[in-house]
């Protein structure tokens, strides 16, 4: 296993199952962390609240040592530059970062310095570029219900230009067999993705869906001409799921969302918590997810005896 969990498209699929096997042994309880008191520091330049708050939980479940840095009290507003940060990190004991970054592909010049001359990185989202972790998370959260990925119609709505969910996971399914299509406002399509499934209207074969998979809209990232597209009554009504498209799903469809949720945007209010939705479920298993993520990093042979 490499030093660094960058991007979820690097690993193969035997790794990927084997952390996804992981993490549902964390949840079931069936594995046990090993204590080895690894030092993991948390940096995020960006706002979260699920992937720092499990990371974190994660790495106490794990008995890991925490650090959380806030980047706003530290030298990177001097001008520090990131690979300065990282090193210093190092030097000072730090064994794994976790890092949050505005920038896509921050990590593309520390890849081969990781677990050297810097800590080694786990990537928690860069700009829209990708968010393995949470990538993973809904990888598991999937096997959970269906148990594989072959086949099964996975539906990506939303604003995929600026997702790096929508990026992250719709490579990985596509790889893993999924059937992937993609559906949203063409203001905001992304051409690099219809490699991986073909543009459809939001609401063509949507009985058929196995999994509904919509995307926040994300107006931290929108120019004030691209928020001008629509109103929220306009997206929800052209794109969002309503209980008249939940309606039309079959009884096994499950949907998801990496949340925030714009309640009544993406998603009507009342159906966040509906039966088909694993929404909560998702965050949850981000928890385990991230703790086979971590242990996958640090110890190698239990990794090796996971696959025997
Ligand atoms: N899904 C996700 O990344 O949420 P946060 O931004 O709250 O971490």
């Amino acid at each position: 296993m490499a030093n660094v969990f960058v991007n979820i498209n690097d690993l193969s699929n035997q790794d990927l199952l084997s952390i996804i096997h992981q993490a549902l042994l964390f949840k079931s309880g069936q594995l046990l962390p090993v204590m080895n008191k690894q030092v993991v520091a948390n940096l995020f330049f960006e706002n979260s609240t699920r992937t720092a708050t499990s990371f974190q939980m994660a790495e106490m479940k794990l008995g890991y040592e925490r650090i959380v840095i806030d980047p706003n009290k530290s030298s990177a507003v001097k001008g520090e530059s990131l690979e300065d940060t990282l090193k210093t990190l190092k030097v000072i004991g730090v064994d794994t970062v976790v890092i949050r970054h505005t920038l896509r592909g921050w990590y593309d010049n520390f890849c081969q310095m990781a677990g050297k001359e810097i800590p080694k990185l786990i990537n928690a989202g860069d700009g829209n570029g990708q968010h393995p972790s949470q990538s993973l998370l809904d990888l598991m959260t999937i096997i959970e219900t269906f148990d594989h990925f072959r086949d099964l119609k996975v539906r990506i709505i939303g604003d995929l230009y600026h997702s790096r969910v929508a990026r992250s996971n719709a490579e990985i399914l596509d790889r893993l067999g999924a059937n992937v299509t993609f559906a949203g406002p063409k203001v905001w399509s992304d051409p690099s993705l219809t490699q991986f499934g073909h543009v459809v209207d939001m609401d063509d074969d949507l009985e058929q869906q196995d999994v509904v998979m919509l995307l926040r809209v994300q107006h931290e990232r929108l120019t004030d001409g691209e928020n001008a597209h629509f109103t929220i009554d306009q997206y929800h009504e052209q794109y969002g799921l309503t209980r008249a498209r939940y309606d039309r799903l079959k009884d096994q469809a499950i949907i998801m969302h990496p949340a925030p949720v714009n309640r009544g945007v993406e998603i009507d209010s009342d159906l966040v918590e509906s039966p088909k939705s694993r929404i909560f479920q998702q965050m949850a298993n981000g928890v385990f997810a991230r703790m086979a993520i971590l242990n996958s990093l640090n110890t190698s042979v239990l990794q090796k005896e996971l696959l025997k």
